[in-house]
C-alpha cells in the first residue's frame, strides 16, 4: 500500500536533496551513528540480554538511536504510512461507536423501510452506507497520510535537519530503521520560543513493547532542554490509543482536544493536544 507513495516522493525526494550540510547543532545532540544503549526500557537491560519475547521467534536486537541520514528516506516514509493507516479500522470503529452515527443509520434504516416496505431492501441500504463509510474513513485516513508525507516528510533534509532546533531520529535495528520520531517548531505560533513540537513518531509493529518509542520520546525532551525550551508538545489523533498510553506514561498532560475541520467532526475525528513540561526549566 505505502509503495506507490514511496515511489512518487522518492522522485520529488531526489530533486530536493542537495546534498547540503547537516545541520551541525542537531548532529552533535544525537551524535550520528553514536549507540545510546544505557537508554532506560520496559525492560532493564534490553538492549544487553536480549531476553525473548513472546510472539517472537528470535532473540530482541539491540537498537540505537540515531539522526536521520539520506538514505533512510524509503525506510521512513514506508513506516509512517503504515503506522497511519493501520488506524483505519479502529478510526471506523470509533465512528460506529458514537451515538450520532448509530441515529443515522438506524434513521436510514427506517427510511427505507417505510419508503419500500422491505426489510431486506433496507438492509441492504444499511450494508451499502456502511460499506460507504468506510471508504469514507478509509480515503480521509489516506489523505491525511498523504498530507503528512507532503507537508514535511517531502523534504526531510529542509524540514529537520536544516531548519531551526528542528531534527529527526531514527531507531535502527539489525540494520534496518525499526523507528523514528521528529522534533520541529511547534504549529502552534503561541508555543514558538517555548516548546518544540514532537511529530512523526512510529515503531516498525515487529519492533513495538521493547521501549524504542520511549527512547525516541527521551530522545526529543533532551533535544528541547538542551536548547533551552521547557516544554515539548504534541498532537495525537483520538484512535491512536497506544501512543496515548505511551505519551502519558511519559508525563504528558492532555490538555485539549479539537476536531480539524467540520467533515472530522461529522465523522467524529478529533485530535487530541498534550503538552510534558520539562522539569527544572523556566
Ligand atoms: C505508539 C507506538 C509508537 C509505541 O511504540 P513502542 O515502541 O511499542 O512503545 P514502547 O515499547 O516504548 O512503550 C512505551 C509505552 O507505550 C504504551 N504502549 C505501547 N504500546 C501499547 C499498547 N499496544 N497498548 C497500550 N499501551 C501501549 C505503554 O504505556 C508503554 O509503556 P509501558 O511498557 O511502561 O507500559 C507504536 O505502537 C506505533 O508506532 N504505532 C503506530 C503509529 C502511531 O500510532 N504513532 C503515534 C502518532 S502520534
Amino acid at each position: 500500500m505505502a509503495g506507490w507513495w514511496v515511489e512518487a516522493w522518492k522522485v520529488f525526494a531526489r530533486s530536493h536533496w542537495g546534498g547540503s550540510p547537516v545541520q551541525r547543532e542537531a548532529r552533535d545532540t544525537v551524535g550520528s551513528g553514536q549507540w545510546i544503549s544505557n537508554v532506560p526500557t520496559r525492560s532493564p537491560g534490553l538492549n544487553s540480554v536480549c531476553p525473548r519475547v513472546p510472539g517472537l521467534s528470535g532473540p530482541m536486537a539491540p537498537f540505537r538511536i540515531r539522526q536521520y541520514e539520506d538514505g533512510d528516506y524509503e525506510a521512513v516514509c514506508t513506516m509512517f504510512g503504515r503506522g497511519i493507516m493501520e488506524h483505519t479500522p479502529a478510526a471506523y470503529i470509533h465512528m460506529l461507536k458514537h451515538p450520532q452515527a448509530q441515529l443515522h443509520f438506524l434513521g436510514l434504516f427506517l427510511a427505507v423501510l417505510a419508503a419500500s416496505g422491505s426489510v431486506l431492501v433496507s438492509l441492504l441500504a444499511l450494508l451499502l452506507a456502511l460499506t460507504g463509510a468506510w471508504f469514507c474513513i478509509w480515503s480521509l485516513w489516506n489523505y491525511y497520510a498523504q498530507q503528512f508525507l507532503c507537508n514535511n516528510l517531502l523534504d526531510i533534509r529542509r524540514t529537520y535537519l536544516e531548519a531551526a532546533d528542528s531534527c529527526l531520529w531514527v531507531a535502527e535495528a539489525e540494520g534496518a530503521v525499526v523507528g523514528m520520531v521528529g522534533a520541529v517548531l511547534p504549529d502552534d505560533p503561541s508555543e514558538r520560543g517555548h516548546a518544540l513540537q514532537l511529530k512523526r513518531m512510529s515503531v516498525g509493529r515487529e519492533y513495538r513493547g521493547r521501549g524504542i518509542a520511549k527512547a525516541l520520546c527521551r530522545t526529543v525532551i533532551r533535544f528541547a532542554q538542551e536548547r533551552g525550551y521547557s516544554a515539548v508538545v504534541l498532537a495525537t489523533f483520538m484512535v491512536h490509543y497506544s501512543a496515548q498510553q505511551l505519551y502519558e506514561s511519559m508525563g504528558f498532560r492532555r490538555v485539549s482536544e479539537r476536531s480539524p475541520s467540520l467533515l472530522d467532526s461529522f465523522l467524529q475525528f478529533s485530535l487530541l493536544y498534550y503538552r510534558y513540561e520539562i522539569p527544572g526549566s523556566r
